[in-house]
């Protein structure tokens, strides 16, 4: 048996083994993500460093998972030299796995400061432009938090079409249709939801009413077959318009009941 100081106190551990099991062994925390106590350590997410004193008498820091416990050896799991390692060894993980909620996590519960996660948007303002000069409901804009641009949703606008998850090129924007409601989100914002209407043809559910009618105003009904399919979900309008082209180039005989 050796002994080894953590952060001030002295404890009594066997000697080879590492500090990091040490440390745990009295519930101290230091993170680790590619620590596996079945296994030899790898030193490969360098999380776990902490700060020691080296050779030539110089501060600095070392991976605890491969750091065995020898005479008088003292650490600390916290300071300047550690939190700029462990800095340094999140921001490396994040380059790898930007999306990873654990890794964001583990950062917040060691005060790292994460930023704002990313969302897959590329801010190419699509959804805004169409949302605004085709649907003309106006209902995103561009916002900045914290320095960072986020597509956000603007209260009460939204008609429920689903035109700007359709165009986004990334599909940042999430359209959920679960039984009679439609829900429009991007990141964890809720664009709009909405009770859907069912298709006069197939009985189908597949438009909002605000939707319905937004293609019912009068502004915007400068095509005839809108006044004709606005009730139809695609499939049957588009049934019903071939039966109508059919009836029109060919016309056919009225065959009235009683008549050959
Ligand atoms: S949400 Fe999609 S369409 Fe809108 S700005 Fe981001 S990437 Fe472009
Ligand atoms: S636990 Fe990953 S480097 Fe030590």
């Amino acid at each position: 048996m050796t002994s080894i100081t953590i952060d001030g106190k002295t404890y009594r551990a066997e000697k080879g083994a590492s500090v990091l099991a040490v440390a745990r062994a009295h519930r101290i925390s230091i993170p680790t993500l590619c620590y596996h106590p079945a296994l030899k350590p790898s030193g490969s997410c360098k999380l776990c460093a902490v700060e020691t004193v080296a050779k030539h008498g110089r501060r600095t820091t070392m991976l605890s998972c491969i750091m065995k416990v020898r005479g008088r050896l003292e650490v600390k799991t916290s300071g300047d030299l550690v939190d700029k390692a462990r800095r340094r060894a999140f921001k490396r993980l994040f380059q790898m796995a930007p999306q990873s909620i654990q890794i964001r996590r583990l950062a917040e519960d060691f005060g790292v400061d994460t930023g704002t996660p990313p969302d897959g948007c590329i801010r190419c303002h699509l959804c805004i432009r169409v949302c605004k000069e085709i649907v003309g409901a106006g209902a995103l804009k561009m916002v900045t938090r914290k320095g960072v641009k986020l597509v956000t949703p603007i209260d009460g606008r939204c008609v429920g079409c689903g035109t700007c998850a359709n165009l986004c090129p990334t599909n940042a924007i999430v359209v959920t249709d679960s039984e009679d409601v439609r829900t429009i989100t991007v990141r964890d914002d809720v664009i709009g939801r909405h009770p859907l209407v069912r298709c006069e043809g197939c009985g189908k559910r597949f438009a909002t009413p605000r939707y319905i009618d937004l293609i019912e105003d009068k502004r915007r009904m400068d095509h005839p077959d809108v006044k004709l399919h606005h009730h139809y979900c695609p499939t049957c309008a588009k049934l019903f318009s071939d039966r109508v082209q059919a009836i029109k180039s060919k016309p056919q005989k009225l065959r009235l009941p009683g008549h050959r």
